[in-house]
């Protein structure tokens, strides 16, 4: 991965590694061993993922481990990454009812360890910076495992999003709310804004994993890892993260990355 198409004043940004896995099955089980290792290593890990169809495989392999016992994820603080304004828990478009379905209930992961983004605040933009306050409090975050978008989105940091941004209120993209809409077969209305965990503070994590499977992503992913860093492919400042950034994708995910 050189450093193609940099500004030589750009932060050096060429050794994040990138683990090839075969298939879908593959990358899940990889990014499922990353968490578990994260977590042996640490057992109070202050972890954040991802919601979407990219880590469903990760999250079914993370419950079976957890429910078998293989993996102790009782001292994890688990934190939200990003959530629909307005949307609460049992609302059908919401990402924390997706999560919770696919991994929070399964896994029986206590409430107390748990972050919900605070969606339906009254005064998002002082719930945000509270989130904000918590992650700090915390000690931030140990492991940042993210998804991409189709428009070069982290969570909801959407084209244009700075590297230094933090828990904000955000206008959605068009594509990102037709991405979305995908998932509930078109039926559900997406909201037109989201509240998400900003680039500035997934950057400040200690190590970061970015999941990326199929030919979709393949365009993006390769705009992101190989393109300039800019905020137009917020996923590209991933890459300032250097050593502490490995992305975990399949063949398909990186058919188009140059080496
Ligand atoms: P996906 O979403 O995993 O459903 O492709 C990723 C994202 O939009 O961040």
């Amino acid at each position: 991965m050189a450093g193609r198409g940099m500004m030589p004043e750009a932060p050096m940004a060429d050794n994040f590694t990138v683990q090839v896995a075969a298939d879908y099955e593959q990358m899940s089980e990889l990014a499922a061993d990353a968490v578990s290792a994260a977590i042996e290593a640490n057992p109070a890990t202050v972890l954040t993922l991802p919601t979407g169809e990219t880590p469903r495989g990760m999250y079914h392999e993370l419950v079976s481990r957890i429910v078998d016992g293989r993996l102790d994820f009782s001292g994890v603080r688990f934190f939200c990454l990003d959530e629909y304004l307005g949307a609460a828990i049992d609302d059908e478009a919401s990402l924390t009812g997706w999560l919770r379905e696919v991994f929070l209930e399964p896994a029986s992961i206590p409430a107390a360890n748990t972050h919900l983004i605070p969606s339906t605040a009254a005064e998002p933009a002082a719930a945000a910076a509270a989130y904000d306050r918590e992650i700090i409090d915390a000690g931030g975050f140990d492991l940042a495992v993210v998804g991409i978008g189709r428009n070069g989105h982290v969570a909801f940091n959407e084209p244009g999003s700075p590297p230094d941004s933090r828990t904000r209120v955000i206008d959605l993209t068009a594509a990102s709310r037709e991405q979305n809409a995908a998932y509930h077969d078109g039926r559900q209305m997406i909201p037109a804004r989201a509240m998400t965990v900003g680039l500035g503070t997934i950057l400040e994590s200690r190590s970061i994993i970015l999941i990326a499977s199929g030919e979709g992503k393949a365009d993006i992913l390769r705009q992101a890892l190989e393109g300039p860093i800019t905020s137009d492919v917020p996923a590209s400042h991933l890459r300032t993260a250097g050593a502490r950034l490995r992305v975990i994708a399949d063949a398909a995910a990186v058919s188009r990355l140059a080496g």
